[in-house]
């Protein structure tokens, strides 16, 4: 399992969109939508098929299927919701389990306020959703929980990741995957990724 940065020409030009300062909350969610399907895309290709036989147009057809239960996606709120609706565009049959993390802005440790998981869980890949991996706290917490539910199968699509949450996962969990549209040079003294996308959450819910 491993990092996956997900540098096709598209998402670099839309990630240089997401930079603008002034973006408005509109263009913001519009285009964290539309780089969520193409880490989507690029996270799900090496799911499994298997055959099935179905009646088309001119009499019996094999057709290939996903196999196995359908995935979970895990939207860390708030902002992991802005990449919600990109999933269920290419996933539409994805069962939702929620979890609500805030940061603490002066320890920089998560705090969780909500958890509503899909039911199953253990049978499922989760995706989780997250703009933004900065220390790799929130991600941890949200690893273990799922973890504790019983989950093995675990990735996380990510618009901007930090070198350091990118190798605090790798080091803790070493078995989940990581797909990002970018990775950053940094983090600064206040926990805020440089460049970065300045705070998501507020960039898509204003
Ligand atoms: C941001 C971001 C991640 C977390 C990343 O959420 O969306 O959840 O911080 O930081 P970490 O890797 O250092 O844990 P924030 O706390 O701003 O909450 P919000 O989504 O409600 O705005």
């Amino acid at each position: 399992m491993a990092l996956h940065l997900v540098d096709h020409p598209l998402i670099r030009h839309k990630v240089g969109l997401l930079r603008q300062h002034d973006i408005s909350t509109s263009h913001f969610r519009t285009l964290a939508n539309e780089i969520t399907r193409l880490l989507t895309y690029e996270a799900t290709k090496d799911f499994e098929t298997e055959k099935k036989i179905i009646k088309g147009w001119a009499g019996k057809v094999e057709v290939d299927c996903i196999k196995g239960k359908k995935v979970t996606v895990v939207p860390i709120l708030r902002a992991g919701l802005g990449m919600l609706d990109g999933v269920y565009d290419m996933i539409p049959g994805a069962k939702a389990s929620v979890v609500g993390f805030y940061r603490n802005e002066e320890t920089l440790e998560p705090v969780q306020y909500y958890v509503k998981l899909a039911k199953n869980i253990q049978e499922r890949m989760a995706l989780i959703l997250d703009p933004m991996l900065a220390t790799g706290g929130t991600l941890n917490a949200t690893i273990k929980l799922l973890k504790e539910a019983g989950c093995k199968s675990i990735r996380g699509l990510f618009l901007c990741a930090a070198p350091e949450g990118i190798n605090r996962i790798l080091t803790e969990h070493p078995d989940v995957d990581i797909y990002t549209a970018a990775v950053d040079e940094k983090l600064n003294d206040v926990g805020y990724i440089i460049p970065g996308l300045g705070d998501a959450g507020d960039k898509i819910f204003g």
